[in-house]
This record gives C-alpha cells, sequence and structure tokens, in this order.
C-alpha cells in the first residue's frame, strides 16, 4: 500500500478543507435562502448554528479522522468495529453528491466560458438556461470537463494535488469575492438591498427559518459525509485542531455573507427592489444574474470574474467529494491512488449522465415525482445526511465517549470549547437533528 500523506501543515489543511466548504451551497443557495427567510435573522440564526453544532460536530469528525488516520468506513471500524455502517453511510452521501454536483459544475464551466468568449447576451434570454440544460450533449460534455479536472487533481495526491490546487484556487476566490461584491454593494439603488440581506424581518421569521438555516449549515460545512474525516487524516499531529476547525467555520461563513452582498444589492438594484426577482431561488444565480450582469457598466467583467469564483468554489468541493470516496477505495480495498481515482470518475460521469438528461430527453423518468438530479439531492441532503450527523453524534457522545475526541484534540493545542462541545455533541444535537430529518423528509415528499 501506498503511504499516507498528510497536508504540509495549518495551512494547507485549512485551505483544503475550506475550499471544500465553500461551494454552491455558499454561493448559490445560502444568498436565496437569507432573502427567502428574514435577513438578518435567518443571518444571526445561521451563525449561532455555526459556531455551535456547526463546531461541534466537525471537531468531532476532524478528530476522528486525525485519531485514527483512516477515512470514514476504516475509522468507524477502528474506534468500534459494530459501528462500521456508519462510515458506510457517509461514504455513500459523498458518493451520490459527486455525480451531480459535478453536472452544476458543468453548467457553472459553460457560463464562464460564454462571458469568456464575448456570448453572453444570449443567456439574457428568457428560456437560455432551461433550453440549454434541456440539451443532451452539451451539458454532457461539461459534465466530462469537469470531472475530468477534478480527477486530475485528485490523482497529484494530498500534498501536490490537493493542497497546492487549493492554495492557489482560494485566494483567488477571496479576491474575486470581494471585487463582485464592493462592486454589487456600491451601485445604485444597492443600499435597498443591502438593508434586505442585513436588517432582520420578523415577519419572516418561522420554525422553518432555523430548521433551513440548519440544514444549509451542514450542507455548507461538508458535514455528515466522510470529507472532514478524511482530510482530518490528513491533518498533522501537531496541528492546532480546534483553531483550524475555527478558521474553516470562519472562511465558510465568512464567503456565504460575501456571496449575500454580491447578489442580492445586485438584483435589487436592478429589479428596483421587486421581491420576486430576489425570491428566484434556485433560479436566482443561472437566470437572474446573468440579466442583471448584462444591464450593468461593466457586465461582462464581473459576470466572468463571478462564474470563475463560482468555478473554483464547486471544483475545490468537487475534489474534496472525489477524494472521499477515493481515499475509502484506498484504506478499503488497497487500490493505487491512481486505480481508485480513474474508477471514481467513470463511476461519476456513469452516474452524472442520468442527472444531466433528467433535465431534458429523460425528463418524464421521475421517482417520487423528482427528476434525477432533485431525487440524488433530496436523498443526500435530506435522508442520508442528517441520519449520518445524528448517528456520528450518538457515536461520539454515546459509545466512544466525548472524552476520545477531546483527547485527540487536545494532542496539538488545550481544548477552549470542550464544555460547548461536550454538551452539543451528546444532548442538543442529537434533538435538533431529528427534527430536521422529520422536516425536511416531510419538505421533500410533501
Ligand atoms: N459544502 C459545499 C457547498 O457549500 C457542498 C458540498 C457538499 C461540498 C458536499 C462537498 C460535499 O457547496
Amino acid at each position: 500500500m501506498e503511504k499516507r500523506s498528510k497536508f504540509s501543515g495549518k495551512l494547507g489543511f485549512v485551505l483544503a478543507a475550506a475550499g471544500s466548504a465553500v461551494g454552491l451551497g455558499n454561493i448559490w443557495r445560502f444568498p436565496y435562502l437569507a432573502a427567502k427567510y428574514g435577513g438578518g435573522v435567518f443571518l444571526l440564526i445561521y451563525i449561532i448554528l455555526v459556531v455551535t453544532f456547526g463546531f461541534a460536530i466537525m471537531v468531532a469528525e476532524v478528530g476522528i479522522g486525525r485519531k485514527t488516520g483512516l477515512s470514514p468506513i476504516g475509522a468507524f471500524s477502528k474506534l468500534n468495529k459494530k459501528y462500521t455502517f456508519i462510515g458506510v453511510l457517509a461514504s455513500c452521501v459523498a458518493a451520490i453528491i459527486l455525480p451531480y454536483y459535478s453536472v452544476i459544475g458543468g453548467w457553472v464551466m459553460k457560463y464562464f466560458t460564454l462571458y469568456a468568449t464575448g456570448n453572453h447576451a444570449l443567456m439574457a434570454g428568457e428560456n437560455f438556461f432551461n433550453s440549454f440544460i434541456g440539451e443532451s450533449w452539451q451539458p454532457l460534455i461539461w459534465l466530462v470537463i469537469f470531472i475530468g479536472i477534478t480527477t486530475a487533481v485528485v490523482l497529484g495526491g494530498v500534498k501536490n494535488g490537493i493542497e497546492k490546487a487549493s492554495k492557489i484556487l482560494m485566494p483567488v476566490l477571496i479576491v474575486l469575492s470581494i471585487g463582485v461584491a464592493v462592486y454589487s454593494i456600491t451601485l445604485p439603488g444597492a443600499m435597498e438591498g443591502v438593508k434586505y440581506f442585513l436588517l432582520p424581518d420578523f415577519s419572516r421569521f418561522s420554525g422553518q427559518t432555523i430548521l433551513a438555516a440548519m440544514g444549509q449549515m451542514f450542507y455548507s460545512m461538508s458535514l455528515a459525509m466522510g470529507i472532514m474525516i478524511t482530510y482530518g487524516s490528513y491533518l498533522r499531529k501537531e496541528d492546532d485542531l480546534e483553531k483550524s476547525v475555527s478558521h474553516i467555520e470562519w472562511f465558510d461563513t465568512g464567503i456565504a455573507i460575501l456571496a449575500g452582498f454580491m447578489v442580492i444589492p445586485a438584483v435589487f438594484a436592478f429589479s428596483g427592489g421587486d421581491q420576486a426577482a430576489i425570491n428566484a431561488g434556485p433560479g436566482l444565480m443561472f437566470v437572474t444574474l446573468p440579466k442583471v450582469f448584462e444591464q450593468m457598466g461593466l457586465g461582462t467583467v464581473i459576470g466572468m470574474a463571478f462564474f470563475l469564483l463560482v468555478f473554483f468554489a464547486a471544483l475545490t468541493s468537487a475534489i474534496s467529494l472525489m477524494e472521499a470516496v477515493v481515499a475509502t477505495l484506498q484504506d478499503k480495498f488497497k487500490w493505487s491512488r491512481v486505480r481508485a481515482t480513474l474508477s471514481v470518475a467513470v463511476f461519476a460521469i456513469l452516474l452524472g449522465i442520468p442527472s444531466s438528461l433528467g433535465n431534458g430527453v429523460w425528463s418524464n423518468f421521475k421517482i417520487l415525482n423528482m427528476d434525477f438530479l432533485s431525487f440524488m439531492d433530496f436523498m443526500s441532503n435530506s435522508v442520508i445526511m442528517p441520519i449520518v450527523a445524528l448517528l456520528t453524534c450518538v457515536f461520539v457522545g454515546w459509545v466512544i465517549g466525548t472524552k476520545v475526541i477531546s483527547d485527540e484534540v487536545k494532542i496539538s493545542s488545550r481544548f477552549a470549547r470542550e464544555k460547548v462541545f461536550n454538551v452539543i455533541i451528546k444532548y442538543i444535537a442529537p434533538i435538533f437533528i431529528v427534527l430536521i430529518l422529520i422536516s425536511s423528509v416531510l419538505d421533500g415528499l410533501g
């Protein structure tokens, strides 16, 4: 077997893990959720959840990974053989998400190239998005290109592939995000949008707000899918685990907030404060924004910068998804990195095909009344992920005991938020996760 490699230090780990966390969830999902669920209220609740739940569960996962030095299946089984299945489920989440996530990554690349080649005016047309994703070949070609790039990075391994890519892509992503956000909030009329995003509107607050924030938090921080366990297994014992987790969560939250500033004020400025425009939901990024860019002074440059940063965000996330599955195959079946990576790539392309064609020629094929992409999204995010999160908490809190993780954290530093960690993992998180699970399943089926 190949020797397990490590990140070169804390920075490499933080950037790679932040690369996983910062993704389509931050840029495409967070702004429309914030707009829908009451602006500042949602933001506040989200931040509270990140520093409590998100923090505790991420420490648990990174701790499990670093302690065992293994990817999810091996890690759970090393800690307690009877609970190997949690690792199996976690790996399944990653394997299910990768194909359809890559389909969307392909769309983002297509949008970027339209700006880069000066063909962006097309996108302002009414039905551009739906007719593009409904085509058979184009989206598939972009899917293959997206997976190809992801594969190339993962083939490079932990230090020379993932860490190197993250160290280049993440700083560029920050700079582009700040640039686009600053431009957006200085547009005439944008201030209304800034207010809409930041000021709390309690009339849009309900129990649903908390559940939506919670679900978003799990997805955004890449929790409950074996990724943080896998990346944790590459963290050196001397690197400060608690601080790293803290940095990752602020990185992720910071980019989500910046995305709010990029998207909401711009849409406001160009729709004259029309709430329907901002509540376009999932269509916001692919339909509304290109129209907004088309009307702006520097629209082409901003559009290009925007879709480039979204592409980088999606790419580093896809890399982590692929790595979680690759590491599992390496650990479990002793496959070489090349063999494992190429197998996962082929698998992702094959499963990506129905996700892509489900928007076009195969749109009559429905499972539980959902097209294939939506179904995969539903199964992974709304069903298996909460289950894995719940099992992880119960496992750490009640089976192996939180002390096992605290001790792991303390190898590299003192554990400042140990009490918070214990209480959340043992009591608070399990209760809340059960609520999310019930609500999201009802939601999806209803
Ligand atoms: N955290 C990523 C995001 O916000 C999504 C993601 C999910 C990444 C699963 C990897 C794995 O988009």
